[in-house]
């Protein structure tokens, strides 16, 4: 696909790369020396568009800083809404890159126990800015949370966010607390608590070498995630019995 051409404002906005792809959106990033990227949709409709202007007019990228809110409306050369500009993150990996031991030796050759547990209180501490400023997150997960080689953490995808009337339409079961297991998200209002359950389960991959924490083995058989979670089986629960136990050790 060819770079599509944009403005911000009454001005082009020149981009150079394509930096990243995912299902909403393409992300590019901004030629002009600015330090910022722009998402552009790949169905920029019209409820997309009131919830970025609302985002906007909120000021969250000022009172969030670790956090890439959109900051301006980007539009089509026939002046279409195309989607927003937002803080670009250099030099990161996916915190994912970090849990898996891995990938994390790869990535982070440096990381001691010592660089998890900052990284750990960095992305705990984006969690409560993010509620402080009244926005729940509603799909925590493992692709969101950017990490640099110094441990900076950096929250993206705030698009998706729940803020005021606008829901979060998406999310991911390995981080969805059980009393919404398996609803669907658009329908529903999320809450601080269930982005808890999501942050609990990343801080437990982050700190316990990439293990889930409702991972566990019944009778000799893997119990799928979701199931587990729905079940209350934590297998590493040193109060309860919950009929698993942790899957062998890697
Ligand atoms: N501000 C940013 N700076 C640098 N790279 C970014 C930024 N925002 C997104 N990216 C890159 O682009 C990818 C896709 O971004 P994002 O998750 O926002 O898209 P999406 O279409 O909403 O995806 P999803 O379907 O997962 O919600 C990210 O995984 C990341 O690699
Ligand atoms: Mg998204």
């Amino acid at each position: 696909m060819t770079a599509p051409v944009l403005l911000c404002g009454s001005t082009h906005f020149p981009i150079a790369d394509r930096i990243g792809r995912g299902g909403e959106g393409e992300i590019y990033a901004a030629a002009d020396g600015t330090g910022r990227a722009a998402k552009v949709y790949l169905t920029p409709d019209a409820a997309r568009e009131a919830k970025v202007r609302d985002i906007i007019a909120r000021s969250l990228g000022a009172a969030c800083s670790n956090v890439t809110f959109p900051l301006e409306i980007v539009r089509t050369a026939d002046g279409r809404f195309a989607g927003f500009t937002m803080r670009r993150v250099m030099g990161h990996q996916p915190i994912h890159e970090l849990i898996a031991t891995g990938s994390r030796r790869e990535h982070f050759p440096k990381a001691d126990y010592r660089f998890i547990v900052h990284v750990a209180l960095n992305v705990a501490r984006i969690v409560a800015n993010v509620h402080a400023a009244g926005v729940v997150i509603g799909d925590i997960n493992s692709a969101g949370f950017l990490v640099a080689q110094n441990g900076t953490v950096t929250l993206i995808d705030a698009d998706s966010f729940q803020i005021g009337m606008h829901r979060c339409r998406v999310g991911m079961p390995e981080f969805t607390p059980p009393e919404i297991q398996g609803m669907p998200f658009g329908a529903i209002d999320r809450t601080i608590d269930h982005d808890a359950f999501g942050l609990a389960v990343i801080l437990f991959q982050l700190l316990a070498l990439g293990r889930h924490p409702y991972a566990g083995v019944v009778r000799g058989r893997p119990v799928p995630l979701e199931q587990a979670i729905v079940q209350g089986r934590f297998a590493y629960s040193l109060l309860r019995t919950v009929g698993a136990t942790p899957p062998p050790a890697r």
